[in-house]
């Protein structure tokens, strides 16, 4: 029998946090035992909403989702709505309604709750800002030692939301730093190796060939994000940031990792935002992070080729 690995998502849906739930929910490898979210891409009721939407599609019907944080622990809510659409899932036809509701708890206190009933073995997958993590963390600090791992898409060597910072650290920075201080074992999956997962009108051709309604999803999502990625930042494929940290849960091989330290900016006039990762060792401290490289293309979309054919017709 596959031991599976207990994970709560918590994303800002958005294409990419989407095409990480249709993955996890797709492998035998991963239990999801929730979902919660955060506001980022856009706020959190439209995030919601999304991944309610998201669970109709792939028919994850037992999967509690509950809404979390609409602003970040000490800035305003920043939003990315230019990369995501007014809705957060522009592109493909969506339920309106979804057939589910979000549960009458709020994220911050399922997160909580789930970890303090677990064995220890459940792993934190933040997609978005870190809002929801860090408040669990502030308000019941004894979830700390519990949680088994926390694996995360954010930061990098390099931003996207200024020169230094990535869109979901930048969002919460102070989250952020709560996180890494934690002293919660972190698998960080920065742009430095999700700019490595994009997908080019070869790999959504790919994905169509698939030819069921949750590639089909898939592929309409991915036809609106390479867009945008080539309005915003003049790519030729859409990073599917986000679904690397579940990939790496599935099969860790498809990934080459460095331990490092790395630490949050939060006052800096151009830096906000930015994580320093130390790649030399110049700091001398310990490392508090599996920082993720590269990765190897063709594990990659063949790992999510065959997601997407686990989906019935
Ligand atoms: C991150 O920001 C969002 O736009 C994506 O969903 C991803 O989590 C990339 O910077
Ligand atoms: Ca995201």
């Amino acid at each position: 029998m596959v031991e599976k690995r207990k994970v709560i998502l918590d994303c800002d849906p958005g294409h990419d946090d989407a095409i990480s739930m249709i993955l996890a929910a797709a492998n035998d490898k991963i239990e999801i035992e929730a979902i919660t979210t955060v506001a980022g891409n856009v706020e959190v009721d439209k995030t919601t909403l999304n991944a309610l939407r998201v669970c109709d599609i792939i028919g994850l019907k037992d999967v509690p989702v509950a809404e979390g944080q609409n602003r970040p622990m000490v800035r305003e809510t920043q939003i990315a709505e230019s990369i995501h659409g007014d809705s957060g899932l522009d592109g493909p036809n969506l339920p309106e309604v979804p057939s589910k509701e979000s549960i009458d708890q709020h994220a911050v206190d399922l997160i909580i709750e789930k970890v303090m009933e677990s064995d220890g073995d459940l792993t934190l997958v933040p997609t978005g800002p870190l809002t929801n993590i860090a408040m669990a963390m502030v308000k019941e600090p004894k979830i700390v030692p519990k949680i088994k791992e926390i694996v995360l898409m954010g930061g990098g060597t390099f931003g996207n939301w200024t020169p230094a910072a990535e869109f979901n650290i930048w969002v919460d920075a102070e989250a952020a730093k709560v996180v890494f201080t934690s002293g919660v074992p972190i698998a960080m999956f920065g742009l430095d190796v999700t700019h490595q997962a994009q997908a080019t009108d070869e790999t959504i051709e790919r994905f169509a060939q698939i030819d069921n309604p949750v590639s089909e999803f898939v592929v309409e999502l991915l036809r609106f994000f390479k867009k945008t990625y080539k309005e915003v930042f003049g790519f030729d494929g859409a990073p599917i940031h986000d679904a690397c940290t579940v990939a790496y849960l599935i099969d860790p091989s498809i990934f080459e990792c460095v331990d490092v330290r790395v630490d949050i900016e939060t006052k800096g006039e151009f830096t906000y935002g930015m994580t320093c990762v130390d790649l030399l060792g110049v700091t001398g401290r310990e490392a508090n992070t599996k920082f993720a490289q590269s990765l190897d293309q063709d594990k990659f979309w063949d790992l999510l080729s065959d997601a997407l054919a686990t989906y019935s017709k």
